[in-house]
């Protein structure tokens, strides 16, 4: 697929997101709030599948990194010491004929000049710098004193119990410290639905190493990340690896990679990885006091680690996640005749709900029962949905526009009215093929655990 815009899929999708209950505007009944989301019911079992998911890659199954959950308010000496208080800016321009306030990269310059991207006028103030922490005040009185910042980013947090984790976890270098949470930017021109907005997720891990380490650890990191987002879904040739430059690039930092999505409005950054020195170490040492050293065991040395740093939006990914996902294909209605069917193929390990219960009439107890037997039987082992209105096709329907993977119909066979052969077993559906298997009720579980793992 090409990174050329694509403004229809992406309004389609705006609107599944809603219909759905994926993603709603934040205070929509008061006309909402720009840049603010809130996650619905499927919307919130997708943004924690997720984040189950990273967790487990990250921290649960390797040995050498453990997690952490910080406040979202710290010491604003931190902001200070990280470089947030004076240098977390992004350059702003007033358009002075249309009102707009835009981030200077956003200007248009068709080599006559820059110009509003809203209303085309070249009446456009000087860029000035606007610092994207929003800032509030801890305690009864705002003042100067009182003074901090929701965080940015989560990593600070991190960085500042470094040593404390250190010695709790008894780790050696390389060892790695994770946290997701929430992250807050007074983004200038929040847009393109979630992918820029103002309260956000983060999913962070600090990785600390020796010095002679971190290029090898930066490869390393890249590719590890890379894997990740083919394992939930996202095919490897739509993810991109743009290498920051050295103009762009933080200056502490000596390599930055971007891992990049083809969205529908265009390839954007899913993830920074960075390899950054031990600036933010030494920055948390010199303004705290505090050691933030390493003491080698082995060579008797002292020294600050260095860190690589995966960092990744969880907002950013889950909306990448349903781009990806959404398709429309061509399925039989009731009468066999083809119609457009809306399918979300999540990968089944990320998928909102992970199976569908349907008993075939609702109006047959044996059925419902036996339905609502399967229900209680899977829901100690995934999020599994009940449902007896409508048409069967129906129901899979609105299950296939949903991304549930797969779909079980308890039927007359399941009774053994027709078939003794055949009693207690049941249709198991697959979303993407809608091939339908007959499997026991006795081997469901585990052919789903093994199916989502
Ligand atoms: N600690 C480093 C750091 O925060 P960043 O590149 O500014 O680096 C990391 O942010 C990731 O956080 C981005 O790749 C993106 O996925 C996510 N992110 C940043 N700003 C965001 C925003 N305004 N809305 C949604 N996600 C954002």
């Amino acid at each position: 697929m090409s990174d050329r815009p694509d403004a229809q899929r992406m309004e389609t999708i705006v609107s599944l997101c809603k219909r759905r209950g994926f993603i709603f505007q934040s205070s929509e009944i008061y006309g909402g709030l720009n840049g603010l989301w809130d996650y619905g019911p499927l919307g919130v079992e997708l943004k924690r599948n997720l984040k189950n998911y990273w967790w487990r890659v990250i921290v649960h199954e390797r040995d050498d990194v453990v997690g952490m959950d910080g406040s979202i308010l710290m010491n604003r000496a931190a902001w200070k010491a990280s470089g947030h208080e004076d240098t977390f800016t992004d350059p702003m321009v007033d358009c002075r004929s249309c009102k707009a306030r835009l981030r200077s990269d956003q200007l248009i310059d068709k080599g006559k000049g820059k110009q509003c991207p809203v209303c085309g006028g070249k009446d456009l103030t000087e860029p000035r710098s606007f610092n994207l922490m929003f800032k509030t005040y801890v305690g009864a009185t705002e003042d100067e004193a009182s003074l901090t910042y929701l965080r940015p980013d989560t990593a600070q947090a991190i960085f500042v119990q470094f040593k404390s984790i250190l010695e709790i976890s008894r780790k050696k270098l390389p060892f790695g410290i994770a946290q997701i949470g929430k992250a807050f930017r007074n983004e200038i021109n929040p847009r393109n639905f979630t992918f820029r907005s103002r309260e956000f997720e983060q999913m962070e891990l600090e990785y600390f190493c020796r010095p002679e380490q971190g290029m090898k650890l930066l490869e390393y990191w890249k590719e590890e990340r890379l894997r990740f987002y083919e394992k939930i879904g996202i095919p490897r040739d739509k993810l991109h690896v743009k290498t920051v430059s050295d103009e762009e690039r933080a200056f502490y930092s000596k390599g930055t990679y971007d891992i990049e999505y083809d969205f529908p409005f265009g390839r954007q950054e899913l993830e920074g990885v960075a390899y950054r020195t031990d600036y933010d170490l030494r920055q948390h040492q010199a303004a705290s006091g505090k050691s933030l050293e390493y003491f080698d065991e082995d060579t008797k040395q002292k020294f600050i680690p260095h860190v690589v740093e995966p960092s990744a939006g969880v907002d950013r990914t889950v909306l990448a996640l349903i781009c990806e996902a959404y398709a429309e294909d061509e399925a039989p209605d009731e009468k066999g005749k083809m119609e457009t069917r809306i399918v979300l193929r999540f990968h089944p390990r990320i998928a909102p709900i992970k199976c569908a219960v349907f008993p075939l009439l609702k109006n047959k107890d044996p059925l419902v029962a036996k339905a609502k037997e399967i229900v209680d039987l899977l829901r100690p082992h995934m999020f599994v949905f009940y449902d007896e209105s409508g048409a069967i096709g129906r129901r899979y329907r609105r299950q296939d526009e949903i991304g549930t993977p797969f779909g079980i119909t308890v039927d007359f066979e399941t009774l053994g009215e027709k078939d003794a052969k055949l009693r207690d077993t049941v249709t198991l559906r697959e979303r993407d093929s809608m091939k339908q298997e007959r499997v026991g009720i006795k081997d469901l579980a585990s052919i789903l655990i093994s199916r989502i793992a």
